[in-house]
């Protein structure tokens, strides 16, 4: 019916630098406010949230060029870390019922990460923020969100980006771009398709986890994606 939603358990997928809004660093509090209404209304029908947040509007890993790489990574959790937690509170702020758990032990600032227990805060009608990554170096968090969504069996990954959809080549250089309004796992990694790493995209095919990738700025677009309206690309098996 109407205000049933499609899924019944969802991972999204936050990019950070979603989070700065126009101020492309650090966070812009009224766009993490326009989001997180958006998870509300998902949260106010009954879908279980469980949510990956990236770093980038604090840390672009793979820009500091001369850092060591896995330094470069475990200060990339920590800004993940930091948007878990403001996401949390904004959501909070809103009456929702928000955990963070996060992959390295930070026990003073949040619970740390445990499958069992996030499975239990989401029967217990709380939304689950997964913060640090996969907590290892080397792994993106598209990859956080994809082992996460096969954790706790999320129906889908909600890829929520700054593109709407997937397409054949890059919209922002080519004007005949062609965007999809479905693909399969196997099309994007055979095709190379730009839409989350192939690390990323081999773990969601493994374990047939559907993702669909849409545009988040109109933050909106997370309701609509959770009551099955079409919008993005959707990828399946
Ligand atoms: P249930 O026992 O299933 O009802 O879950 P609960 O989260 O309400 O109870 P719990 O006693 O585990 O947690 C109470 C509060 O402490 C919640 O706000 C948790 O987020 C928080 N909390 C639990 N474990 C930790 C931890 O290891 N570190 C931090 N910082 N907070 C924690």
């Amino acid at each position: 019916s109407e205000n049933q939603p499609k899924y019944k358990r969802i991972l999204l997928k936050l990019s950070g630098e979603a989070l700065a809004g126009d101020k492309k660093m650090g966070l812009d509090m009224p766009t993490v406010t326009e989001i997180c209404k958006s998870i509300k209304k998902c949260y106010d029908v009954g879908t279980e949230i469980g949510i990956v947040v990236g770093g980038g509007n604090y840390w672009r890993g793979r820009s500091s060029e001369n850092m060591d790489r896995v330094r470069a990574d475990h200060i990339g959790m920590l800004a993940t870390a930091m948007n878990a937690l403001a996401v949390a509170d904004v959501l909070e702020s809103l009456g929702c019922q928000v955990r963070v758990q996060t992959a390295i032990d930070m026990k003073q600032i949040a619970e740390p990460y445990i499958r069992q227990k996030a499975v239990r805060h989401f029967e217990k009608g709380r939304i689950v923020i997964f913060g640090c990554g996969t907590g290892s170096p080397f792994f993106s968090t598209d990859s956080a969100a994809a082992l996460r969504a096969a954790e706790i069996n999320a129906d889908i990954l909600l890829k929520a980006t700054m593109v709407d959809g997937i397409y054949d080549k890059d919209p922002h250089k080519y004007d005949d771009a062609v965007k999809y309004d479905s693909l399969t796992h196997q099309q994007i990694l055979v095709q190379s398709l730009k839409v989350m790493d192939s690390a990323a995209a081999a773990m969601c095919r493994e374990n047939k986890t559907p993702i669909l990738v849409f545009d988040l700025s109109r933050p909106d677009n997370i309701f609509d994606a959770v009551m099955g309206k079409k919008i993005g690309t959707v990828v399946s098996d």
